[in-house]
């Protein structure tokens, strides 16, 4: 929420939980989920915390390097905790944290960690269009931006070489 010294166009990111179980169709013949599908997973994950905060349009520019901690099993909980980390002009940084859970126990772990880049577009031209300032609420959203910072520095040498 907006605190009254913010300006109108400063908020706030929310979080989104976003639930599935794994079906077969998702998994490979060692009975784990693909990882693509595991990225799909986070790419929407990814969207939706884009479109929450800025409620503008917005497309997919990179995704950082992924590492897939531990399998996930057929039959397992899975569920994508994401957030936007930072913004730039018209991109925003989405943080996505994958977990699985076990349907019956209830056992929780961290299976990766993704950082998204999102940009904003406006609808009747096409082109890149300002997002709201992130407004940073507590420590964890403070160092949260930092790592967004990193990232944004790396893409920037990635897409200056
Ligand atoms: C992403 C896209 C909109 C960027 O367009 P562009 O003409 O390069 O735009 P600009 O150079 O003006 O950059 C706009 C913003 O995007 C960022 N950006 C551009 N390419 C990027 C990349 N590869 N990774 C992360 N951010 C990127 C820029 O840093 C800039 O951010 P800022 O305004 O916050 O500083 C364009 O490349 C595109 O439409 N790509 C296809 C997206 C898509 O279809 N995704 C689905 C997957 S198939």
């Amino acid at each position: 929420m907006n605190t009254s010294s913010e300006p109108q166009n400063a908020r706030v990111a929310p979080e989104v939980h976003m639930a599935d179980i794994v079906l077969p169709n998702q998994t490979n013949n060692h009975g784990t989920m693909f990882g693509g599908d595991v990225m799909a997973f986070m790419d929407r994950a990814a969207a939706i915390a884009a479109l929450r905060f800025c409620r503008q349009p917005v497309v997919t520019a990179s995704t950082e390097r992924l590492d897939f901690r531990t399998p996930i099993q057929n039959g397992e909980i899975i569920e994508a905790v994401s957030k936007v980390i930072y913004v730039g002009r018209t991109s925003l940084i989405v943080r996505i944290h994958i977990y699985a859970e076990h349907p019956l126990i209830g056992d929780r772990r961290l299976c990766t960690t993704g950082y998204f880049s999102m940009v904003a577009f406006d609808q009747k031209n096409g082109q890149p269009c300002p997002v709201p300032r992130l407004v940073l609420e507590d420590d964890a959203a403070r160092a949260e931006w930092a790592l967004g910072e990193e990232v944004r520095q790396s893409i920037n040498a990635r897409r200056m070489s």
